[in-house]
C-alpha cells in the first residue's frame, strides 16, 4: 500500500543513505557481545545513516534519539526501534514454553497484546518476538522460549503471538496505538542445535526442514508477520545467515513475504567464523544476496557496501529491495506521520489488569504432573500449619529468560508470599534450601510445599546445560523432607523439561509451574487452593536422563521398535539401563477432576487423495468429552495422526488438533476435528517444496495425551 511513497523516498536517497537504512545498531550490549554502540547511533542518525537502533525503550530516550534523525539528517528518515519483548515488557508474563503447556493459543495473544501496549508507550516500535524454534533438545537453553517439541502447536502460538503484538487479522493496523510490529525467529532450524549446545550445527535433511522446522515461520507469515529473524546455526552445512535456499527461495519466492529479515545480532560478520566468508566484504555479500535486509550490530554491509556494488558483487536492485522491504514497514507503523513515543501517556510500571491477566495466564500455563490421594488442592481455611521450604521457596525471581526491562525493577510474588496471602488463617512457616532446616520446618508442620528447580539463569541464551536434572542439593532435600512422612507437594520451576529423578516416583503431587512471570506466587497459590483447577499438558517430553535425548513423542520408528510385549527380546531399538519410553509424555497433565473421552468416531471411512489436494476435502472426527468427577475442571483433547506406510516414513504420531474445554461435574461436550490435506499430507525432500498426500491406511488417534491408544483408522484412497 505504500508502494509510491516509498519510491518516491527511494529515488531522493544516495547510495550511502540506502545502505545505512540496512544498519541496526544496539544502544546498550544487553543481548550479545561487545558493548553498546551509543555515540556510532547518534552519529549514524544524524548523518542518515542509519535503519534501525535495538536496545532501547523509554519514550524521552527514544524520542531524543528519533529527534536527531528526523531533524538533523537530511532526508528526516525516522528510525525503527526494536527490543526483546518476548513474554512481557513490564508486565512479566510466563515463559512462551509455559504458554504453550496451556494448549490455549489465547494465552499467547493476550500475552502480546499486553505487552506490545506497555513496550509501545515507550517508543518501542518492533519486537524480536515470537520465537518458533521446535526443538527436540531439552539441554538447549532457548527451549525455554519456544513452544516445545511440536510444530503444529507451535505454528498455532505463532499465529496468536503475530496477532497479540500486531493486531488481527482482519482490520487492524500496525500504526494503531499499542500494536508493535512481530518478528518470526529464528529462520530456521536452531533448534536442532548438535546436542543442546547453542549457535551449534544443524545438519538436516530438506523434508525434516520443512516438516518440523518450517512450519511455525509458514504460519507466521500467514499471520502477516512483519519480520523474520536468521539463526545463528548453519542449515545443512549453510550458515542461515547466508543461506539462500532458506531466506531467498522459501520464504521470500515459495511463500512470498514481502516483510524483511533482519540479522540475529553480529550473525552477518559471524559467516567469518563459521568458514562461510573470508571476510566482511565476502560475509556483506553472501548475507544480502542470499536475502538478508538488515544487519544488526556488525556493520559490513554500510562498511563495504559500495565497494561491493561499484565491483558488481551485489547489485543495486538487491539493495532497493532491501531498503524498500524497510521502509516499507517504517510507513505501515506510521513512523513517518508519527515518529515520536506521547511522553504523556507513557507506562512505566506493570498496571494492575497486566498483572491480573499475567496470573490468569501462568495459573492456566500450569501442569499438575502427579497427585495422589487427591493431596490438592489444599484448603484454605484448613487448620494445619503448612511449612513452605526449599532453595525457591522466597525466590523473587521467578520471570524467567528474557524477562524484558520489568524483570530487572520488579520482584515475582514468591510462593511464600503467594501462599501466605492465599491462606491468611493457616500458620505458614518457611525454610529455605538448609536441608536441616527444611526438614526441621517440615517436621512441625502438618503438611509441605517444597519449592525447587532452575533459576531464571539456567536457561535462555547461551545457557545449554549437559546436566537436566534438579541442581545439586534438590534432590537430596525432596528425599529428605519425604523421609519426614508429612505430607507434601512439589512445586518446579524450570524453564526446560527436566530429568526427574527417583524422588517422582514417591511424590504424592508435583505441580509444573514453569517460570511463571511477575505473579508467580500468586498463579502457584490459585492451582494449590484450588481457586483455579489446572489443566495445561507438557508441550515437551520429559526424558529419563541425559542419555535418552533425543527423545520426543513424533519421532519416527526404526526397524526394530521396542515392543512392550517382549521386554526382553535383544534386537530390539532401547537402552539397557533405562526403561523404555519418557519420564513424563508430550501432552501429559491432570486435573482436580476427572474426564473420560468416547471413543472416536470418523464422519467417513475413506477420502480420496486427489479430493484432499485438489479440492480441500476434508473428514472429522469427533469424540465426546464427560467430566466425571466433582468439580469444574479443564481437559485438552488431542489428536494424533500417524501415516502408516508412506515414501518418506512419518512419526509414529503428529498432533494435528487440539481443544481446551472447560466443563462442570457431569457435563458432556462433543469435540470435533476437521483433517484435510494438511493434516495427512508431509512435505517430500524436493527442494523445490512438494507437498504430497499418499493413498493408505491412516491412524487416528484421540485422548488425553501422546500416548493414547484410543484410535480409528482412516483409508485414503487414490481417487
Ligand atoms: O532477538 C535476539 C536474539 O533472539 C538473540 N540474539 C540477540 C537478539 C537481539 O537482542
Amino acid at each position: 500500500p505504500y508502494e509510491d511513497k516509498v519510491k518516491e523516498l527511494l529515488g531522493r536517497m544516495t547510495p550511502e543513505e540506502k545502505l545505512g537504512q540496512l544498519q541496526q545498531l544496539s544502544w546498550n550490549g544487553d543481548t550479545g557481545p561487545g558493548g553498546g554502540q551509543t555515540d556510532q547511533a547518534e552519529a549514524s542518525a544524524r548523518a542518515g545513516l542509519l535503519g534501525s537502533v535495538l536496545n532501547i525503550h523509554g519514550a524521552a530516550h527514544t524520542n531524543a534519539l528519533q529527534r536527531i534523525a528526523v531533524e538533523e539528517s537530511r532526508l528526516g528518515i525516522p528510525l525503527l526501534f526494536g527490543l526483546d519483548v518476548i513474554h512481557g515488557h513490564w508486565t512479566t508474563f510466563p515463559i512462551p514454553l509455559a504458554q504453550a503447556a496451556s494448549f490455549d493459543p489465547e494465552t499467547a495473544r493476550r500475552d502480546a497484546e499486553a505487552s506490545a501496549k506497555e513496550a509501545r508507550s515507550q517508543g518501542v516500535r518492533w519486537t524480536f518476538s515470537p520465537m518458533m524454534d521446535v526443538s527436540h533438545e531439552p539441554r538447549w537453553g532457548r527451549v525455554a522460549e519456544g513452544n516445545g517439541e511440536d510444530p503444529f502447536l507451535t505454528s498455532a502460538f505463532a499465529t496468536a503471538k503475530v496477532r497479540g503484538y500486531q493486531g488481527p487479522a482482519d482490520g487492524g493496523e500496525l500504526a494503531d496505538d499499542g500494536r508493535i510490529a512481530a518478528c518470526a525467529k529464528h529462520f530456521v532450524a536452531y533448534g536442532g542445535a548438535e546436542g543442546g549446545r547453542d549457535y551449534n550445527a544443524v545438519d538436516v535433511s530438506e523434508q525434516r526442514l520443512r516438516n518440523l522446522y518450517l512450519p511455525p515461520f509458514r504460519a507466521a507469515v500467514e499471520a502477516g508477520v512483519a519480520t523474520v529473524m536468521a539463526a545463528f546455526n548453519t542449515v545443512a552445512g549453510v550458515p542461515a545467515h547466508g543461506n539462500p535456499h532458506t531466506m531467498n527461495e522459501v520464504l521470500k519466492t515459495e511463500w512470498g513475504f514481502d516483510g524483511f529479515v533482519v540479522s540475529d545480532y553480529t550473525g552477518v560478520a559471524e559467516l567469518i567464523a563459521h568458514g562461510y566468508a573470508e571476510d566482511g566484504a565476502d560475509a556483506a555479500r553472501l548475507a544480502l544476496n542470499a536475502g538478508l535486509d538488515m544487519e544488526m550490530v556488525s556493520t559490513h554491509v554500510v562498511d563495504h557496501g559500495t565497494e561491493l556494488l561499484a565491483q558488481g558483487r551485489i547489485t543495486m536492485e538487491r539493495v532497493d529491495d532491501a531498503v524498500a522491504r524497510i521502509l516499507q514497514l517504517k510507513f505501515a507503523l506510521g513512523l513517518f506521520a508519527n515518529p515520536y513515543a506521547d511522553e504523556s501517556a507513557e507506562i512505566t510500571d506493570p498496571a494492575p489488569e497486566a498483572r491480573a491477566t499475567s496470573r490468569a495466564v501462568a495459573a492456566r500455563s500450569m501442569v499438575l504432573l502427579k497427585n495422589e490421594g487427591e493431596l490438592l488442592p489444599l484448603c484454605p481455611a484448613g487448620s494445619g500449619a503448612v511449612a513452605v521450604v526449599g532453595p525457591l521457596a522466597d525466590s523473587a525471581d521467578l520471570h524467567g529468560t528474557w524477562g524484558g526491562p520489568g524483570a530487572h525493577r520488579f520482584p515475582s510474588v514468591s510462593v511464600l508470599d503467594g501462599i501466605r496471602a492465599a491462606a491468611p488463617d493457616r500458620t505458614v512457616t518457611h525454610a529455605g534450601g538448609d536441608i536441616d532446616e527444611a526438614v526441621a520446618a517440615a517436621s512441625a508442620a502438618d503438611l509441605a510445599v517444597i519449592v525447587v528447580g532452575e533459576e531464571s539463569r539456567l536457561s535462555g541464551e547461551a545457557c545449554s546445560r549437559s546436566d537436566i536434572g534438579l541442581p545439586a542439593g534438590q534432590e537430596e532435600l525432596i528425599e529428605a523432607v519425604a523421609a519426614t512422612g508429612k505430607p507434601y507437594a512439589v512445586v518446579l520451576f524450570n524453564g526446560r523439561p527436566l530429568a526427574l529423578g527417583a524422588w517422582l516416583d514417591a511424590a504424592p503431587a508435583v505441580l509444573e509451574a514453569w517460570h511463571p512471570g511477575i505473579e508467580a506466587g500468586h498463579a502457584v497459590a490459585d492451582v494449590l487452593f484450588g481457586r483455579v483447577n489446572p489443566g495445561g499438558k507438557l508441550p515437551v517430553t520429559f526424558p529419563r536422563s541425559v542419555g535418552q535425548i533425543p527423545i520426543y513423542y513424533n519421532h519416527e520408528n526404526t526397524g526394530r521398535p521396542y515392543d512392550p510385549q517382549t521386554p526382553d527380546e535383544h534386537f530390539r531399538s532401547r537402552y539397557l539401563d533405562l526403561p523404555q519410553g519418557p519420564r513424563l509424555p508430550f501432552g501429559h497433565g491432570l486435573s482436580y477432576t476427572s474426564f473420560t473421552v468416547s471413543a472416536p468416531c470418523l464422519s467417513r471411512e475413506t477420502i480420496s487423495a486427489t479430493a484432499l489436494m485438489d479440492d480441500g476435502a476434508t473428514v472429522e472426527v469427533a469424540v465426546t468429552l464427560t467430566n466425571t468427577g466433582e468439580c469444574v475442571g479443564d481437559e485438552v483433547v488431542q489428536l494424533y495422526v500417524h501415516d502408516v506406510a508412506a515414501s518418506i516414513t512419518q512419526p509414529v504420531r503428529k498432533l494435528r488438533g487440539f481443544e481446551r474445554v472447560t466443563l462442570a461435574p457431569g457435563a458432556s461436550t462433543t469435540v470435533t476435528f476437521r483433517l484435510g490435506a494438511d493434516d495427512l499430507g508431509f512435505w517430500t525432500n524436493d527442494r523445490a517444496g512438494t507437498f504430497t498426500v499418499e493413498p493408505g491406511r491412516f491412524d487416528l488417534y484421540t485422548g488425553t495425551s501422546s500416548e493414547t491408544e484410543d484410535r480409528v483408522t482412516l483409508r485414503v484412497v487414490p481417487d
